[in-house]
Order: C-alpha cells, then sequence, then structure tokens
C-alpha cells in the first residue's frame, strides 16, 4: 500500500443495509447517535429530565442554525417581496382571544386510571388504526363520537396495555404566564403558540414604516410553545419548538387565492427537495378534511414526511387564512389595519396564505433522510449524507500520525487557515480510518490529511465522505477544491483519484 492509500478506501461496491428492519431501528439509532456525538440531548437530563423538551448540543446547534440561516436567506434575502420581524415571545393575552386561540387552540385527552398515562386522544385512536394498517383522522369529533371509538374498539393503553380511560375531555395548548410580582396583580399573558400573530399585530407598524406594496409576506423565525400531551417520537413533537414562517397578504380582488396557494404550495416542495435535498419518495401533500381545518382557515395542506413511526406525519404546513385574522385583530383592537390601494385609494382588509416551516422537524427529517449505513469489506460505516450546505462541519483536518511534531505543525498550519473560512474540524485521537469514520457519522463532506508527502510536496489528500474517492491536491489550491467539492463538483474533476 502506497504512503497516500489510508485503510478504509473501498475495493468493493458497498452494500446498504435499508432493509425494513433497518428502518425500524432507524428511530433509536439516530436517537442514540444524536446523544452520542453532540446534537440533541434530553432537557434538563440530569434531574431526570423534562418529558417534550431537548437540548441542541455543539454539533446539533449548527445543524439547526444552517437550517434556520438557509430558510432566511432562501425565503427572506433573496425575494424583494417579503420582510422580515423578530416579535416578543410573550403576548398580551388580548391577542390570543382576538385570534381565536385562547377558545379554538384545544385538543382532546384521555388518562389512564390504572397507570395515569395521559394521552391526546386522536393519537390513540390514529396510532390504533395504523397499527392494522388503515388510516383514520378524528380531529373535529365531538368528545361523544372520541368515546364511543375507544370503547368499540377497546383501545388499550401504549404504557401498562390496560382499559381503563377517563372520559375524553379538552385542553387548551397555550402557555400560561404571569406578568407582574406582586402576587394579587399578575396578569394573565400567553408565550406565543405560534408565531403568525407577531406578523398581524404588527401589520400597521410595517405598513408605515416601509410602505410595502401588496402582495407581499411578513416572515418570522423563532421559538412557540405548547402544551402539547404526547408519547415520545423525540423532537418530533415538544413543548418549545423553532417555527419559521410567513403570512403572505394580497388583495383577494386582484388574485385569486387557489393561484397563490398553489404557487406557495410549489415553493415549499422546491425548498424540501432542491434545497433541503430531501428524498421525494418520502413526501406527500394531504388536505386537510373539512372538521380537521384550524378554526381561521378556509383551506390547509400538509407537507407529509414518512416517518419511522407510524409512517407519514406532518412536516410543513399550508393554509389560506382568509382576512380572518387582521379582521379579528381589527375589531378587537380598534385599530385600521386596512391597506390603502395606491392607485385607487381603495381601503381593504388583504387575505393571507401562510406556509409554516416546523424547524426542529426539519432538522429530524435531515437526520432521518441521510442516515446510512453500510458495509465496507468487513465493517460497518455509518454515514449522514447530508447536503453540504447544512453539515455541522464542511471540512476535518488530520496529522497522518499525531505522534510526529513536523506533521501536526503542518497540519495545524492548515487548519487554522481554513477554520477562517469554513466550519472545520480538527481530529488527531486514533488511526486515520477511525477520525474518517468519525467524521462520516456527523456527515462532514470533505476530509484533509497531511503526510509525509505533503512536508516535501505541499500537498495534502483530500477525501470525499459518500465515494471515500481520494485526490493529492495543493496546499495552495485548497480553497478553491474545497469549494467546488461542496458545491457538488465531481472529485476526478480537481486531481487524480487515487482508488
Ligand atoms: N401558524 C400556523 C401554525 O403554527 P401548525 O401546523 O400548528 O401551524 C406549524 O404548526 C409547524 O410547526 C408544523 O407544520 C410542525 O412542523 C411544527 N410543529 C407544530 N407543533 C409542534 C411541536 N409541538 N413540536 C415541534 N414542532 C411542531
Amino acid at each position: 500500500m502506497s504512503a497516500l492509500f489510508y485503510p478504509m478506501t473501498p475495493q468493493l461496491p458497498t452494500k446498504w443495509l435499508l432493509s425494513s428492519e433497518f428502518m425500524e431501528k432507524l428511530m433509536s439509532q439516530i436517537i442514540s447517535m444524536a446523544k452520542r456525538r453532540g446534537f440533541v440531548f434530553q432537557g434538563s437530563e440530569i434531574y431526570g429530565g423534562l418529558a417534550n423538551s431537548y437540548d441542541y448540543g455543539p454539533l446539533g446547534v449548527e445543524l439547526l442554525n444552517n437550517i434556520k440561516n438557509m430558510w432566511w436567506k432562501h425565503f427572506v434575502n433573496d425575494r424583494e417581496d417579503i420582510y422580515g420581524l423578530d416579535s416578543s415571545i410573550i403576548m398580551s393575552s388580548k391577542v390570543w382571544q382576538a385570534s381565536g386561540h385562547t377558545a379554538s387552540f384545544t385538543d382532546v385527552l384521555v388518562d389512564c386510571k390504572k397507570c395515569q398515562a395521559r394521552t391526546r386522544a386522536d393519537h390513540l385512536i390514529e396510532n390504533h388504526f395504523a397499527k392494522k394498517g388503515k388510516e383514520r383522522k378524528i380531529e373535529g369529533f365531538s368528545l361523544e363520537e372520541i368515546e364511543s371509538i375507544i370503547n368499540k374498539e377497546k383501545i388499550p393503553c401504549p404504557n401498562c396495555q390496560d382499559f381503563k380511560w377517563t372520559r375524553p375531555r379538552k385542553f387548551n395548548l397555550l402557555f400560561e404566564t404571569h406578568i407582574g410580582i406582586v402576587p394579587e396583580k399578575k396578569s394573565l399573558a400567553y408565550l406565543r403558540g405560534e408565531i403568525a400573530q407577531g406578523m398581524f399585530v404588527n401589520f400597521k407598524n410595517v405598513l408605515d414604516s416601509v410602505s410595502p406594496d401588496l402582495p407581499f409576506g411578513l416572515a418570522q423565525s423563532g421559538v412557540a410553545f405548547r402544551n402539547e400531551i404526547t408519547l415520545g417520537n423525540f423532537i418530533f413533537r415538544t413543548l418549545q419548538f423553532n417555527l419559521s414562517e410567513f403570512e403572505y397578504f394580497f388583495n383577494p380582488q386582484k388574485q385569486k387565492w387557489q393561484d397563490l396557494f398553489n404557487y406557495w404550495k410549489e415553493e415549499i416542495w422546491v425548498w424540501t427537495t432542491k434545497v433541503l435535498g430531501i428524498k421525494e419518495k418520502k413526501l406527500r401533500w394531504r388536505p386537510h378534511t373539512n372538521e380537521e381545518r384550524s378554526h381561521y382557515s378556509e383551506r390547509t395542506e400538509d407537507l407529509e414526511y414518512d416517518f419511522p413511526f407510524g409512517s407519514f406525519k406532518e412536516l410543513y404546513g399550508l393554509a389560506y387564512r382568509t382576512d380572518f385574522d387582521l379582521k379579528n385583530h381589527m375589531e378587537k383592537s380598534g385599530v385600521d389595519l386596512r391597506y390603502t390601494d395606491k392607485e385607487t385609494g381603495e381601503k381593504f382588509i388583504p387575505h393571507v396564505v401562510e406556509p409554516t416551516f416546523g424547524i426542529d422537524r426539519s432538522f429530524l427529517v435531515a437526520l432521518l433522510d441521510s442516515y446510512s449505513e453500510e458495509q465496507v469489506k468487513k465493517e460497518k460505516r455509518i454515514v449522514l449524507k447530508l447536503k453540504p450546505v447544512l453539515a455541522p462541519y464542511k471540512v476535518a483536518v488530520f496529522p497522518l500520525l499525531a505522534n510526529k511534531p513536523e506533521l501536526v505543525k503542518k497540519a495545524r498550519q492548515v487548519y487554522e487557515t481554513l477554520q477562517k473560512e469554513f466550519p472545520t474540524a480538527w481530529d488527531d485521537r486514533g488511526n486515520i480510518g477511525k477520525r474518517y469514520y468519525s467524521q462520516d457519522e456527523i456527515g462532514t463532506p470533505i476530509c484533509i490529511t497531511c503526510d509525509f508527502e505533503s512536508l516535501k510536496n505541499n500537498d495534502l489528500t483530500i477525501r470525499e465522505r459518500d465515494s471515500m474517492k481520494q485526490i493529492r491536491v495543493k496546499i495552495s489550491e485548497l480553497k478553491p477544491a474545497i469549494k467546488n467539492i461542496l458545491s457538488g463538483e465531481n472529485l476526478s474533476k480537481l486531481g487524480k483519484v487515487i482508488t
């Protein structure tokens, strides 16, 4: 083996292990990898954990920020018609009364009288039917109808398997908080249940300050809070979650909502498949039934992903909210929220189409969709085949041997130069093969090794994650070569491939 050939270069084609057994284990593999490698930790873990809350670790926060920043660039910075906002998380209770959330933002729950497990009745019923290979949605059903299905099907508690449910009852998802320090004078407020209301309550401020022409969008990224009752599924459904959404305001006399709805449906698809790189075959659109649609919507469709737990579930949403929100805020606040047509002077309340993107679900889908296990010779290789733009580190730099100071010195110089331009990892632990595999598992697209030839020739080995192919590149040409590989250039166009 030449000095330029490092272990783990495959001699045989790799074999995919995407069996149904693999799919069943996928979620637990992802959860364990996410903790082991510093993507996601259980919230408040040292105190036994807080249910449905998670913290992002050193690698997780990079991936999360990459998704958020890409979203902002794609939908706000790269467009002329969408403006950004950053509104407060704590909002007046009057906002949520006017928006209808205090009355209608509810789910139905049941408690197990034996083990005290609390669960959402719709999830209990849906999961029960999913196990039988059937799809059943019960949103919008009355409490009596829900109770009758649970009893007819004799659905057991998923926790203790007993059948001793309380009667179904409604609970509100809004997170209450209190403002003030004197107990008798505390006033009720809510942590925002959706970030959309920040756009509606600031509508007039935006008209007065930047005077946009219709149609235009108001976008926001931030955290929302919901008092969710759920039985796990990792970061899919949490108490606090990252949400990015925009309200696209338009004049209903000049544009048909159906046209805008279809336009944004297409754009959501482009974002998901082209920008995030999620596999098309794992996605589907599903229109909401009349019963399940939110109180503010006249049409809603969910973009669903085929999650390894319970099949297709909501990833993103698209809703035609009509003029429901602006009209209600105008009535309740007494402030004129109408838009004045700049040509005719006509005043009217714009209508809204709202694309909404759960960022934690995007994170989960990015991991699920890119996770793969390959057999290379006799070893299992775990690879996160993330699009380079999503990867926490773009490059990793190693000295071939950690106990040779001249190699370490040269490799450090390369690392320090690259670090200023790309998120770069340094690793000098274990052998070179282990370091490659370690970077593959966290999705680093490029590994660079400094060896004895580098000292003589001022060149390095670049190894590409997915193909595991390697080329030699002069240090002076390293940065453009990295940029080319990250933008999808074939390695063979940049140098002689060492196989
Ligand atoms: N403004 C519209 C709105 O909030 P939604 O369907 O209730 O719509 C938007 O939520 C997105 O937020 C969903 O498509 C989903 O991706 C994500 N989401 C909702 N509840 C969540 C939760 N408890 N944990 C994590 N993500 C959640």
